[in-house]
């Protein structure tokens, strides 16, 4: 049965928004916005998985919410919301908790690395995660989910769960005219030269909100002067950049380092190695720090503006809290019927 096209993803209100996300998530979304009938999600019950200040978490919400507007994302034409004021999300993942088994939510790694030792100590929802996952996106029957290299292992489990509900309950969705399947198997779109972004210290470390060292990563709201230093300090090797893609293979600061220019100008990496192959680290960097200005400069300053209207940003979540809901209550009415829940 053919689907409906339409495009879901999520970002979780947890800190800083960082060139991991812009790049390997938030320029996607932008992009299919073109082509398709887009829900994106500011993800504050993923958020709570791990403790949150709520004073930070509703600011922080409320920023991820400016820079999805700040990047290009029309919020009139798509929709834009927080997850926590679409219920259904929350109700779809419960039957989701029924369907998926232990032993797949046991292989999944984002789980072991942010449970670490302490693995007693998380909480519930830390490890059900992706089952709400997979509710955020087949509550809206969506098709296509833009993500970065990182969240691939949870779309392949939204997939499981959709394809274990519509055998499980192949027959009452046959009775209920629903075909032979009720839910799409969502496609993850991971694509271009920067779906993991690395940390500047470290190249084999995924770049990311939670790192402490600020140095690691380019935030969205960082002015001129920050992203300058942070490039300048950018951990790199001492040949100079290669002429071949294959000369960056063993040497993964350089690779990501090219790779962000090549993402930031919407370039391959054979081409910015083209123009750079043989420069020292220290010319490449002057051009980065030029490239990464221009291109973020703009998005922080308007993420700054929109942060100074607290209502407005509140209006655009109730506002697309208000669509989502409208498709979410539909799906939610035929999975009932589907699971043989007596309702009004
Ligand atoms: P999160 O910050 O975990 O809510 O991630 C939001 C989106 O950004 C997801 O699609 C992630 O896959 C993506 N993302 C996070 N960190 C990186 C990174 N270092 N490189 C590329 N994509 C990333
Ligand atoms: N788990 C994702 C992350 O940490 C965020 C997310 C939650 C998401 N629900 C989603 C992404 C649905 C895509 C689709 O990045």
């Amino acid at each position: 049965m053919a689907f409906k096209e339409r495009v879901f993803s999520g970002v979780q209100p947890t800190g800083n928004l960082h060139l991991g996300n812009y790049l390997g998530a938030i320029t996607k979304f932008v992009a299919l916005q073109e082509t398709y009938d887009c829900i994106y999600c500011v993800v504050d019950m993923h958020a709570i998985t791990v403790w949150q200040d709520p004073a930070e978490l509703s600011h922080a919400t409320r920023e991820v919410t400016a820079a999805f507007i700040a990047c290009g994302i029309d919020p009139k034409a798509q929709i834009i919301f927080n997850q926590s004021q679409v219920a259904e999300h929350a109700e779809l993942a419960w039957i989701f908790n029924c369907v998926a088994r232990l032993g797949w939510l046991n292989r999944m790694t984002q789980f072991k690395e942010k449970a670490g030792k302490d693995r007693e100590n998380s909480s519930v929802g830390l490890y059900a995660y992706p089952n709400l996952m997979a509710a955020d996106i087949l509550v809206y029957r969506a098709t296509h989910v833009p993500v970065g290299e990182d969240q691939k292992q949870h779309l392949e489990l939204a997939r499981d769960i959709a394809q274990k509900f519509n055998v499980d309950f192949a027959k009452s969705i046959h009775a209920h005219g629903f075909g032979e399947a009720f839910f799409p198997l969502p496609e993850p779109i991971i694509q271009g030269p920067a779906t993991r972004v690395m940390s500047l210290r470290d190249g084999t470390r995924k770049m990311s909100k939670s790192e402490p060292s600020d140095y690691s990563r380019i935030n969205l709201t960082d002015d001129a002067d920050a992203i300058a230093q942070k490039v300048r300090k950018a951990k790199t090797d001492p040949e100079p950049l290669p002429s071949e893609e294959k000369g960056l293979e063993p040497r993964p600061e350089a690779d990501n380092l090219v790779g962000i220019y090549a993402a930031l100008s919407g370039i391959t990496k054979a081409d910015v190695l083209r123009e750079f192959g043989g420069a020292q680290f220290s010319a490449f960097k002057v051009a980065l720090v030029d490239l990464s200005v221009a291109k973020l400069g703009p998005i922080g300053a308007e993420m700054k503006k929109l942060m100074q209207d607290p209502l407005y940003i509140d209006s655009v979540l109730a506002d697309g809290s208000q669509r989502a809901q409208v498709l979410a209550a539909e799906t939610m009415k035929a999975v009932k019927d589907i699971v043989g829940f007596v309702r009004r």
